[in-house]
Formats: C-alpha cells, sequence, structure tokens
C-alpha cells in the first residue's frame, strides 16, 4: 500500500511545484515537514530551481524608503523563511549569523554578497566580492562573515528569498580594520 501512496505523494508535489501560486505552499510544505534542522545542503536543494511567481510573492513584497525591508513567510523552532525587499544601494550590516546557517535566491536584481575573513588579531579584513543574478542560489556557513545588498549602480530592485536554520536571533556585526565585534537584532516589525 506504502509504495502506492508514494507516487501520488510525489505527484501532487510536482504538480504544486509546476503551478505558479503554488511553488511557495510546496516549498513551505517540505519546510513544515522537517523535525530538526535542515542542513544548508538540504536549503541549497529547496532553493535550486525553484520558480516562484509574482502571485506567489506578492503577499510578501514590499519596499521602503533607507533600508531594506523583512517579510516573513515561515518560521518555527527549526527553520525560518523571509523574502528581502531592497531598494538600489540597501545593504545589510557586515555580520555572521550568530550559529545559524542559511541560502538565499535571487528572485529579481542583482544581489552583490561581499565576503570578509576576521582574525582578532588584525580584525576583520575583505576577501572577495560577487555578483548573483535571478535564478542563482547563494548561502553562508556557520562561520562565514558577509554583507548583501542591492548596487547602488543597479537602476533596479532586488527581491531576494531567504531560509535560515536555526532561525536567525541576534547576529554579530563587524567594521573592516577593527576587532570589535557587536550584536544586531535584525527589525522584524514587518517581518
Ligand atoms: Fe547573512
Amino acid at each position: 500500500m506504502a509504495t502506492q501512496l508514494e507516487p501520488l505523494a510525489n505527484a501532487t508535489q510536482e504538480l504544486c511545484r509546476n503551478t505558479p501560486a503554488g511553488a511557495l505552499f510546496a516549498l513551505v510544505a517540505a519546510l513544515e515537514a522537517h523535525t530538526s534542522h535542515p542542513s544548508l545542503e538540504q536549503l541549497y536543494g529547496m532553493l535550486q530551481g525553484a520558480n516562484f511567481s509574482e502571485d506567489d510573492l506578492r503577499p510578501y513584497v514590499g519596499f521602503k524608503a533607507g533600508h531594506y525591508s523583512r517579510h516573513r513567510v515561515f518560521r518555527n523552532q527549526w527553520v525560518e523563511m523571509l523574502v528581502l525587499c531592497w531598494q538600489p544601494g540597501h545593504r545589510t550590516p557586515i555580520h555572521d549569523h550568530n550559529g545559524s546557517h542559511g541560502a538565499v535566491l535571487v528572485q529579481q536584481g542583482v544581489l552583490w554578497e561581499t565576503m570578509f575573513t576576521f582574525d582578532e588579531e588584525t580584525g576583520l579584513r575583505y576577501n572577495s566580492v560577487r555578483e548573483y543574478q535571478p535564478g542563482a542560489v547563494t548561502g553562508a556557513g556557520v562561520p562565514d562573515i558577509h554583507q548583501l545588498g542591492n548596487p547602488d549602480v543597479s537602476e533596479q530592485n532586488l527581491i531576494t528569498i531567504h531560509i535560515y536554520a536555526p532561525p536567525l536571533g541576534v547576529l554579530h556585526t563587524y567594521k573592516p580594520g577593527s576587532a570589535t565585534i557587536d550584536l544586531y537584532t535584525p527589525d522584524d516589525s514587518e517581518a
């Protein structure tokens, strides 16, 4: 009996993935099925090939002047999913995820990611920069220090989809050339 039900479940999932309004629903269902922290590889797998439509994301898309905005799609004790909306020039502080790992899908626009290294003696140092186009997936492991942003010269808005496990709490922030580590709580007022 189980062998008969399994293909039906897969078929249903496939239908959801291929139906524009169902892509987000299918991903949230996959997140809800976890009873432990999904690995970074699993988060990558969930976002790679995801095909979200404008209808999927409309409830979570909104921009504001001065700072990128965060819109929460799902959160439980194991995992969190957000849609972030950035105008040109918006960027995060330089930060790590304080024990969480995360994957990011570019839905629309151009994402710049700047990577850093940290040493207690020499402080924070620039390492490299990468650019991501729509459909690209990037991510950060537990020790990674980075900064994400919409280039000020992009002339277009940026929409990114983020999954973190465990859900983000208080983050560590850094300054170039400094060994000082500060604390930062993302603005959840509209998440
Ligand atoms: Fe990050």
